[in-house]
């Protein structure tokens, strides 16, 4: 596995900038390549200000929309129009705005039982990956957003959740921040198939999480951030000074 690459910025704007410009340059590659850009996004209140740096100009004319297919990582089962849902929070700040077409997005059903949603996003991910000619249960995203809690959670693999998981999608549980508690998510396996795997993590309340994930004692159980290692592709912290405090 490649070390991971510290990306630190003066501040979170300074960050959705630098990581907007990279998103454009990795999808414009990835469409001239493979006709398509694979994004995993991510829930949660960081990547906001990238999807709206990303919905705005010079972005939002710059980056082949009409090619970009966009699934989640993990996604809270209310219903889809809940302030809590990530997928119409993504709809609101950049999908919507950008008009990536809604073929090209594939939701969590949430209003579905977790057994149900786990189901039926594992079709959509078997559909993908036959569509992109992916010998594995799910496709190979060009690139997969993450956020990290204060706690070491990412996506929704929290800590003392089950390490081994085989499956590409499960159904969790979870009692984090008052955010809604029964999630799916999708696994490290998928995640470490990715071309690029790009935390994005600010504030100090997360100094601990982030350097004991990164240079703490390998604790996958305690810190699962630790379980995403992808074998081939790149790995990216976009830190701000406040969540890189702690790193030495
Ligand atoms: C979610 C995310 C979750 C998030 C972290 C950090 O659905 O909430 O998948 O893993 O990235 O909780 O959230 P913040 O960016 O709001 O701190």
């Amino acid at each position: 596995m490649a070390e991971p690459i510290l990306r630190v910025s003066p501040d979170a704007a300074a960050l959705a900038e630098a990581a907007a410009s990279r998103f454009l340059l990795e999808a414009t590659a990835a469409v001239e390549e493979r006709g398509r850009f694979l994004v995993c996004l991510s829930g949660g209140a960081t990547p906001l200000g990238l999807y709206r740096v990303l919905a705005a100009s010079p972005y939002r004319d710059a980056v082949p929309w009409a090619s970009v297919e966009v699934f989640w990582g993990d996604e809270r089962l209310v219903p889809k129009d809940d302030p809590e849902n990530s997928y119409s929070q993504a709809r609101d700040a950049l999908l919507d705005p950008v008009a990536v077409p809604v073929a090209n997005i594939h939701r969590v059903r949430s209003t579905m039982s977790p057994s149900a949603a786990v189901a039926d996003y594992t079709a959509r991910l078997r559909a993908a990956a036959r569509a992109t000619r992916s010998a594995a249960g799910w496709p190979r995203f060009d690139l997969v957003l993450l956020g990290l809690g204060r706690d070491g959670h990412t996506a929704s693999l929290f800590p003392g959740s089950p390490v081994e998981q085989t499956a590409p999608v499960v159904a969790v549980m979870a009692d984090y921040d008052g955010r809604p508690a029964n999630r799916v998510t999708l696994t490290p396996p998928v995640f470490d198939d990715a071309r690029r795997v790009w935390f994005l993590v600010t504030g100090e309340g997360k100094a601990e999480a982030v350097a004991s994930t990164l240079q703490g004692p390998d604790d996958p159980a305690r810190w699962p951030a630790q379980r995403i290692r992808p074998l081939g592709g790149e790995l990216s912290w976009w830190l701000d000074p406040g969540a890189a405090r702690l790193l030495s």
